[in-house]
């Protein structure tokens, strides 16, 4: 009984272990995934036999146990000994009733199959999995350091690609001979512009990128997430007004117009000032070829002021205005005018990357560093302009040419963006009517509008750095460009994968309610064996030795056959198990106590024939025959 035990333990251990092998592992081969999951089933198999085989060994101690206890009808003492092959005994009064104990270890290796062949197997599944792993990977990011050192006269080729710069230059001397030459910022090179153009053309909430994006940021075919970080140029924006009423709040900070060029008072919808302070193109009359001036000034190419983004734009609050109220006569709606200002700033970007099947979605954090370029130009009360300042601001292309062309390069974006943004639009009020929007700006190629009115969207002022972000993130569909370069970083990668899933819990929950009965029954079993003092087997053999009775020989009398179908009557009679007492008569003659014997003779019989068996004390066996007792009696 303990080597079932312990067997069947070991072999759910090993299903489990074979489990646990297999989980997470893919077999492409049909064959061998069928061919593993059948040697799961053996185990499971061979421990179901190993487990019964414990019980069983306890049944049929309890059964000669219940035997001796009761008397049984034929009927229930074949339904006994067929337990575990014959479910019947499970609706028999006499055997619940008599050997209860008998009927619940049998219902236990009736239901042992339920859970170690048909459930166990459960445990272990095949299916999609999310797979979660990370690495260390080489991802696009941004570097705007290299267009600081980036000379037209010597091409940048790496891979065999010939770089492209953001911006085009024009000099003072091409073959760079002459002493004191430098280069200066031109406009924004046409790689750029195909970039931004395509950005805003494509009215996505996303920036551009290359077709197979995910594979090669994410490390092949996975879903992942990472996060970059650059320093690039960005707007830092900040609203001034919101509502007529803070027009003294413009004038401070010198926006070149109040709220009222603004619908509802004006009739514009949209308006905004960004070339102010805007660096000449061409920087001198009569330039030659590569922009070779004649005479060359001592302010060529200097950067002294970055145009600052003064944006007005007003929102149909979609609210209706009562009669009587300020504008009633021209507008019905409540329009509210905004006016922000935004300042060319260099940034810190933080991108997190997150790569979904065929789309990504960033989420970009900006962290302001410095002014692009840190001069402000005032305005006199007259409306004129004074000069950028401070002057030692303004950056030379003479002196710190990285610093020079790097802000060249911000600058040539900005423009970009700038070209976008510049003109207005203008609102035909509803009263007298009819009502409708008249577009002198490039906004309305962008996302920055709506899609119904061509008037700007209402967060216009959060819109407008994401938009510039969205061009510059751009660049990663055009690996070509200078800029774009690669950094290392760590990369959350998830795929799914078809595998093995394999759920310990489930297999254990099969296999421990498996294990605590039977352990318990074994323990029945093993005290039962103690209490009776010897084991018992439901072998021919011991039927045999067991019916030596002449009683029994009338009883079964015209039943010799055994053939069903079996006569009723002596099915319904009642044995039971104990010590033939044929032999009192004798010992009372003799006057001797029969128990004091010990060599009585155990046997199926009627009740009233039998005495019971007490542990310990000598029956009639093969070492002490019964005739021998009985000559040994006689004798006495
Ligand atoms: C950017 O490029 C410059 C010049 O090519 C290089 O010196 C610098 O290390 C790069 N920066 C990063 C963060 O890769
Ligand atoms: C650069 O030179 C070209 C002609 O060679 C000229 O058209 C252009 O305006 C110049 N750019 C600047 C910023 O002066
Ligand atoms: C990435 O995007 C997917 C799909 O939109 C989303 O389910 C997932 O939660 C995102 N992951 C992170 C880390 O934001
Ligand atoms: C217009 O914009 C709204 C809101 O952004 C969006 O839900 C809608 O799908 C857009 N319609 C078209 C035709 O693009
Ligand atoms: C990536 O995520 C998408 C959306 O959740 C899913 O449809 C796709 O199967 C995933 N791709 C991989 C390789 O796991």
């Amino acid at each position: 009984m303990i080597a079932t035990f312990i067997i069947a333990i070991l072999l759910a251990f090993g299903q489990h272990r074979l489990y646990k092998s297999l989980h997470h592992t893919s077999e492409p081969d049909e064959g061998k995934r069928i061919r593993v999951v059948l040697y799961g089933r053996a185990l499971a198999y061979f421990s179901k036999v190993a487990f019964g085989t414990g019980v069983i060994l306890s049944i049929r101690q309890r059964t000669w146990r219940a035997l001796r206890d009761h008397a049984f009808s034929v009927w229930s003492i074949d339904q006994l000994f067929l337990a575990t092959e014959d479910p019947s005994l499970f609706v028999n009064w006499e055997t619940l009733g008599k050997a209860p104990i008998v009927v619940a270890l049998a219902l236990i290796v009736w239901l042992i199959p339920l859970a170690t062949i048909i459930f166990s197997p459960g445990a272990l599944t095949f299916g999609d999995f999310l797979e979660v792993s990370s690495d260390h990977l080489n991802v696009p990011t941004l570097n705007f350091t290299a267009e600081s050192y980036k000379d037209f006269r010597k091409p940048v080729v790496i891979d065999g690609i010939k770089k492209r710069s953001l911006l085009s230059v024009n000099t003072t001397d091409v073959t760079a001979d002459t002493e004191g030459w430098f280069d200066y910022y031109d406009k924004p090179s046409v790689d750029l512009q195909r970039v931004s153009l395509m950005t805003a053309y494509s009215l996505r909430d996303q920036s551009l990128n290359v077709e197979d994006a995910r594979q090669r940021s994410c490390g092949g075919d996975f879903n992942c997430t990472f996060t970059i970080s650059f320093v690039g140029p960005s707007y830092k924006c900040e609203e001034l007004a919101r509502g007529e009423q803070d027009d003294q709040k413009l004038a401070d900070a010198g926006a070149p117009w109040t709220t009222a060029v603004l619908a509802p008072v004006g009739r514009l919808a949209y308006i905004a000032d960004v070339y102010t302070g805007e660096y000449a193109r061409p920087q001198l009359e009569n330039l030659g070829e590569g922009g070779k001036p004649e005479n060359i000034t001592d302010d060529l190419g200097f950067f002294k002021a970055e145009p600052v983004l003064w944006i007005g734009f007003s929102i149909d609050s979609k609210e209706n205005l009562t009669k009587g109220a300020p504008h009633s006569d021209t507008w019905i709606t409540r329009y509210d005018p905004h006016v922000f200002r935004c300042v060319h700033y260099e940034t810190n970007y933080t991108v997190g990357f997150n790569y979904s099947g065929p789309y990504f979605e960033t989420d970009i954090k900006y962290d302001y560093l410095s002014p692009v370029i840190n001069t402000t130009i005032s305005r006199n009360p007259d409306t004129t302009l004074n000069n950028p300042e401070p002057a030692t601001s303004y950056i030379s292309p003479r002196t710190d040419v990285p610093l020079y062309k790097k802000t060249a390069a911000y600058h040539a974006l900005g423009q970009q963006l700038r070209q976008f943004l510049s003109g207005r639009i203008e609102l035909q009020p509803p009263i007298p009517g009819p009502f409708f929007a008249r577009a002198y700006s490039d906004i309305t190629m962008t996302r920055l509008v709506t899609n119904t009115s061509s008037t700007p969207k209402k967060d216009l002022i959060k819109l407008v750095p994401d938009f510039y972000a969205d061009i510059i993130l751009s660049f990663f569909s055009a690996p070509q460009m200078l800029v774009v370069s690669s950094e290392r970083v760590f990369v959350n990668q998830t795929r799914y994968r078809s595998a093995f899933k394999y759920d310990a819990l489930k297999l254990w929950a099969c296999y421990t309610p498996v294990i605590v009965c039977v352990f318990v029954a074994l323990v029945i079993g093993a005290w039962t064996i103690w209490e009776d003092g010897t084991t018992f087997s439901v072998g021919f053999s011991r039927i045999m030795v067991t019916t030596r009775n002449s009683t029994l020989d009338h009883i079964s009398r015209g039943a010799c056959l055994g053939n069903d179908p079996f006569p009723m009557e002596l099915m319904q009679t009642r044995l039971k198990f104990g010590v033939l007492a044929e032999h009192t008569e004798e010992l009372e003659y003799v006057g001797m106590d029969p128990g004091s014997m010990g060599l009585g003779h155990c046997t199926f019989g009627v009740e009233s024939e039998l005495d019971p068996i007490v542990k310990g004390r000598r029956y009639a066996g093969l070492r002490y025959p019964r005739i021998e007792a009985a000559a040994k009696l006689k004798t006495d």
